[in-house]
């Protein structure tokens, strides 16, 4: 699907493919999530269309990673776009597709755990119409605490 974001950027959204994993991990690695390439491989197994990536001009420049929960919830497992592309409305695309895969799966709520610290990521969310939930001490390995949000869908 070809999209051109509220910033004027033309990218492809697009399902993840196993030749991606290298851009994937160096945008993750460069963003200080907490992921792995075995994790991210496992979890496209799992569910290939909660997987997604940016492309632009062939090369990816961000992803979102879906998964349910036990309730049956989606969860934002992880969502970066590569520095150079930030403030473009690429996140911003990655999350209303990310939406409509779950809608189309008629679940009821999202959810996603964001650093305290990580205001840029909260203002998108909370304009995307999340919710905080919560608050998880101790949730990173740093020892950072995660805001709980949830959205109705
Ligand atoms: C959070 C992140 C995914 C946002 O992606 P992005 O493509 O830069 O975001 P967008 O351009 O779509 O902007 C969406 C909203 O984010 C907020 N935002 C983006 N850049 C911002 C900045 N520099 N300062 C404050 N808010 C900002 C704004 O609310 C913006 O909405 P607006 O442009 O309508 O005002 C990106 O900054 C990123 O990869 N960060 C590192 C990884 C990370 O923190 N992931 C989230 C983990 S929970």
């Amino acid at each position: 699907m070809i999209v051109t974001t509220a910033k004027g950027l033309t990218v492809r959204v697009r399902q993840f493919e196993t030749a991606d994993i290298n851009r994937v991990i160096g945008i993750e690695v460069a963003s200080f999530l907490d992921g792995d390439a075995p994790l991210y491989l496992e979890l496209h197994e799992e569910w290939p269309q909660g997987f997604l990536v940016a492309e632009l001009e062939g090369t990816v420049i961000g992803f979102i990673v879906l998964v349910l929960t036990p309730e049956g919830d989606g969860r934002i497992f992880a969502l970066a776009i590569d520095a150079r592309y930030r403030g473009r409305g690429v996140g911003r695309t990655l999350l209303k597709a990310a939406f409509n895969i779950l809608r189309k799966r008629k679940i009821g709520y999202v959810r996603l755990e964001v650093r305290l610290s990580n205001h840029v990521a909260q203002q998108l969310y909370r304009s995307t119409g999340f919710m905080e939930i919560g608050l998880v001490p101790y949730y990173y390995k740093d020892g950072e605490a995660a805001i709980v949000m949830r959205k109705v869908l």
